[in-house]
């Protein structure tokens, strides 16, 4: 008979960590970097209030990374905006050609700083209005914003980096108002997942068991669900945000970045990574790799069967072309983003690293 599989995972939702923060927050974290704005139920309900906003001084255009997640585009949808979507190069380089008057969405991939903020910080404005995504980067040096408050539109989703039930930030002034009975199910639903399988991982050595594990990935996907359903609703329920103050950002991205350099160290020569190095000022969102497309999704199951989670970032929408966007269907099909996050040490990285040489074949 086969040995029961041992529970102990890698990747996947953040199970909750350390004790919980209630009553602590003061409504403002230091994560939104001394900017106003509001805290908002999720990333894509923050972008729903920037383009709400954009939307009164008549913009009716949103120009897209053709690489992209699907969630971005249901705030568009929810305010009846056009889009249209631009190239990305391999490197993750943005290459807009910003239709005038519209707002062109700004996708900081991975943690890096997008090499064309630069530019495009610097012709926003007159012509568009540029509008920066930093749920990846939330933790990474943000430039000049400070210089640029006048006209600068950002968000961040909460989630990615951290056991954040839900919660969102961005640059938009509102008073979003009473959260609905539903979000403060779905705030409530997504921390006792966190909370079920933080108690469920306590034993990494007991046989797994599909009826708890069940149990919490179907309240994680009836959360994503709802917020797909709901990109308008911008009202947080407080205690997440005393939970999201309550957590150590600091050694969140210390821990992101020695791992990232682990992994870095473990696999060089190995695989092609998607940076080549990890500048002092960024936080990296995972351990982003370059596969074969014909590998790839072997790859990434096989890794599954030893439990090891990797997301694929991201299935490209049904509405990038395919056939415009060449580069963006490569990258959807080719990368892999392997978990470094603060969860874990070097003897994870290492397990990492090995099964996916073991992987490779
Ligand atoms: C880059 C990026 N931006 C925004 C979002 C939306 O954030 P949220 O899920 O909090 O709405 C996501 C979601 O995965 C994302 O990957």
């Amino acid at each position: 008979m086969r040995n029961a599989q041992a529970r102990r995972v890698l990747g996947g939702e953040f199970e909750t960590s350390g004790p919980l923060c209630l009553g602590a927050s003061s409504g403002r974290l230091g994560l939104e970097r001394g900017l106003g704005g509001t805290w908002v139920a999720s990333g894509r309900a923050g972008l729903f209030l920037i383009l709400r906003k954009l939307r009164r001084s008549g913009v009716r255009q949103v120009h897209l990374p053709a690489y992209l997640c699907e969630s971005v585009l249901l705030p568009i949808k929810a305010l009846g905006l056009d889009f249209s979507f631009y190239p990305v190069e391999a490197s993750l380089t943005a290459r807009p050609d910003p239709p005038r008057d519209s707002a062109v969405v700004l996708l900081h991939y991975f943690g890096w700083l997008n090499p064309a903020s630069a530019v495009l910080r610097s012709q926003g404005a007159a012509s568009f209005h540029l509008v920066e995504d930093f749920s990846h980067a939330l933790l990474s040096e943000w430039g000049n914003v400070e210089e640029r408050r006048e006209g600068l539109h950002l968000f961040f989703s909460a989630r990615k980096l951290g056991p954040a039930p839900l919660g969102g930030w961005c640059t938009a002034e509102a008073e979003p108002g009473k959260p609905s009975t539903e979000m403060e199910l779905a705030a409530w639903r997504s921390l006792a997942a966190r909370l079920l399988k933080r108690d469920y991982l306590a034993s990494p050595d007991a046989a797994v068991d599909p009826k708890v594990e069940d149990l919490y990935l179907s309240a994680f996907e009836a959360v994503e669900s709802f917020l797909n359903a709901r990109p308008d609703e911008a009202a947080l329920p407080a205690f997440v945000l005393d939970l999201v103050a309550g957590l150590d950002w600091q050694d969140i991205a210390e821990r992101r970045r020695s791992n990232w350099m682990t992994v870095h160290d473990l696999l060089a020569g190995t695989v092609e990574p998607l940076a080549p190095d990890l500048p002092s000022d960024t936080v990296p969102l995972g351990y982003v790799v370059r596969l074969d497309e014909e590998k790839r999704d072997n790859v990434r199951r096989a890794l599954a069967d030893r439990r090891i989670f990797c997301p694929v970032h991201w299935p490209l929408p049904k509405e990038v072309d395919r056939r415009r966007f060449p580069e963006a269907r490569r990258l959807s099909r080719t990368l892999l983003t392997l978990p470094i996050d603060q969860r874990y040490g070097e003897a994870e990285m290492e397990i990492v690293a090995n099964e996916l040489r073991r992987a490779l074949g």
